[in-house]
């Protein structure tokens, strides 16, 4: 397996942020995720970046974050939905790491995602039709740019992460 980062993408609720820490260990690799590294830049959380400043604001802070791992190896990274809505996000990515895309249903993205401090996009809006827009704009954008897709509505977090590790070999 070669020294370049792996970037885990997907919707919310895909289990990102759980996959990932998982991958990082079975791989001894350091875990990073990036809506976490905003929050300890900014020293606000996602939820407040979004009440004061906007998205816009928080969508250049996700590319800042990319900016500042430019010189990363060996990372598990993980990612918030919307960080593949900018071109430039996506190029940065791609230029020090691996794509791996967790496609999930709508029907388990309904049963696991609930609404928290993270994901003010679900706040105010019917949730199940909020994650079919999100899915409809998102989704052909992250089966194009991603190495890998991992079915995961059905799967346990175990077999997913034997999945990608088999996948990345
Ligand atoms: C977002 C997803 C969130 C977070 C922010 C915006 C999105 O992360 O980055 O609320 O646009 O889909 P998760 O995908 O980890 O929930």
């Amino acid at each position: 397996m070669n020294s370049k980062n792996i970037f885990i993408v997907g919707a919310m609720g895909s289990g990102k942020s759980t996959i990932g820490k998982l991958l990082a260990k079975k791989l001894q690799r350091k875990f990073l995720d990036t809506d976490h590294e905003i929050e300890v830049n900014t020293n606000h959380d996602i939820s407040t970046i979004f009440e004061k400043f906007g998205e816009g604001v928080f969508r250049e802070k996700e590319t800042e974050i990319l900016n500042k791992l430019k010189d990363k190896e060996n990372h598990v990274i993980s990612t918030g939905g919307g960080i593949i809505l900018k071109d430039e996000n996506i190029n940065l990515m791609k230029d020090i790491g691996t794509l791996v895309f967790l496609d999930i249903s709508l029907e388990t993205q309904i049963k696991r995602v609930k609404y928290r401090k993270h994901r003010p996009l679900l706040k105010n809006s019917n949730l199940e039709i909020e994650l079919k827009k999100l899915k409809i704009n998102r989704d052909p954008i992250y089966n194009k740019i991603s190495d890998y897709i991992i079915e995961v509505s059905s799967k346990d977090k175990n077999t997913i992460v034997d999945e990608i590790q088999k996948k990345l070999l």
